[in-house]
């Protein structure tokens, strides 16, 4: 077996957790691949400033998601990727790759699960009215945002904070923390 740890990235948008992970210089090493599957987003060219291989793939160009995941486990076995992190990856990984990277895929959200999962939940938290939130890093199940918790950081929500100002706060968190959760990670 390949004893190397070989990473794959899969995102939807903006990238700036990849990006956060690309600056560790033993994670730079590591990333082999980012998966995305948008056309254009943000992340593709973040991926090409640092040279990593990128996979775009629509799965509207592909006949179900099981396909499209079958796609993917493909190129992941080519390059003999051991982990699988999620950095803004907006869709729910199935039962194809869930089987194949059984607590290897782990992804990031901004919120304290279980609290707020799923989509805007810097929104959804302002809208609540709590005084805190914050970051949770958790292995991906087939739920959404259900897996087992691997660790969280709270922050606290300001008065006068809006969605950008929170968003801001809970990115710089991720910055720090993701990278350095993913060193740990990949030790075992
Ligand atoms: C992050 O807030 C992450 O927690 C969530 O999606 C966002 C991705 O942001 N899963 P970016 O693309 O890394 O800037």
């Amino acid at each position: 077996m390949n004893q190397q740890t070989n990473i794959a990235v899969f995102a939807s948008g903006s990238g700036s957790n990849f990006e956060a992970m690309l600056r560790e210089e033993t994670l730079l090493d590591k990333i082999r691949i980012l998966i995305c599957d948008k056309l254009g987003a943000p992340v593709i060219e973040r991926a090409e400033r640092y040279r990593v291989p990128v996979l775009v793939l629509q799965p509207s160009d592909f006949k179900d998601k099981a396909t499209y995941e079958q796609h993917i486990l493909t190129r992941l076995k080519e390059y003999e990727i051991s982990w699988i992190f999620l950095a803004g990856y907006m869709r729910l990984i199935g039962p194809v790759l869930l089987q194949s990277f059984a607590k290897r895929i782990v992804n990031i959200h901004p919120s304290l699960l279980p609290a707020f999962p799923g989509l805007d939940a810097v929104g959804q938290a302002l809208e609540a009215g709590a005084e805190q939130t914050g970051v949770t890093i958790h292995y991906v199940d087939d739920g959404m945002d259900t897996g087992p918790i691997i660790m969280q950081q709270h922050v606290s929500i300001l008065p006068g904070d809006t969605k950008e100002t929170l968003t801001t706060r809970l990115q710089e968190v991720e910055h720090l923390i993701y990278p350095e959760t993913i060193k740990t990670l990949i030790k075992q």
